[in-house]
């Protein structure tokens, strides 16, 4: 399963694709807002630094202002994925976009009959946003099982990329449904790193090997 980063912060971004495990980087607008600078001279940086797809959302909700923007998105870098929410112009602009070669990850999306359009619409990628459904008392995990089963029924292309992600458990599902990707924001990657028995057995085995080579260090 591919690991992607959710977020715009550049030293975030360069740390965690610095140990090597990162695959790809997802932003929206929320996050892209957060961040001082230009936010195309951003998502050039982003791409630089990943070397792997990276989203970057449209704002438009009319069918010619995603296209526009699809375009300028995709212009900025090779790397560059266009994101575009699941709407009737969304999906239309991804159809047209995708046609074109040019790569769409569909974004918003909250149901297993919104993954079917965006999958025949050609989406390179689609983000079905567990934490998010979580919040609101459905089963987010849930729905990844019915994308990953559905796509596999009629072997789509489109890659699952799990969004909204909020804790390991949602990752470790993920995976253990066959999704494709999972999107994290940077404290999460950094929580799969932990556990407390590695910590205290570290603290334990660098001692005991004071104890016996104390000139070792
Ligand atoms: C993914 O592409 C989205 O940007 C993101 O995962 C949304 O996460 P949130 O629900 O924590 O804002």
């Amino acid at each position: 399963m591919k690991l992607f980063i959710d977020s715009g912060n550049l030293k975030d971004i360069e740390a965690l694709c610095a140990i090597g495990i990162i695959d790809g980087v997802t932003t929206n607008p929320t996050l892209l807002a957060k961040e001082p600078g230009d936010y195309k001279e951003n998502l050039k940086k982003i791409c630089a630094i990943v070397q792997g797809p990276v989203s970057g959302e449209v704002i438009s909700t009319e069918f010619d202002g995603m296209m526009r923007e699809g375009h300028d998105i995709a212009a900025l870098d090779e790397h560059m994925v266009v994101k575009l929410p699941l709407t009737r112009n969304g999906i239309k602009a991804c159809k047209a976009l995708s046609d074109e070669g040019i790569r769409v990850n569909v974004t918003l999306v909250f149901s297993a009959a919104q993954a079917l359009l965006a999958a025949k619409a050609g989406a390179t990628f689609v983000s079905p946003f567990v934490g998010r459904l979580d919040d609101i008392g459905q089963n987010g995990m849930e729905l990844i099982r019915e994308i990953v089963q559905m796509y596999d029924n009629y072997a789509f292309t489109t890659e699952v990329l799990v969004a909204s992600c909020r804790n390991p458990i949602h990752v470790v599902d993920a995976a253990k449904m066959g999704a494709n990707i999972c999107t994290c924001p940077p404290a999460l990657i950094d929580q799969l790193f932990n556990h407390p028995l590695t910590t205290s057995g570290l603290e334990r085995f660098l001692k005991d090997w004071e104890k016996a080579y104390p000139s070792a260090k």
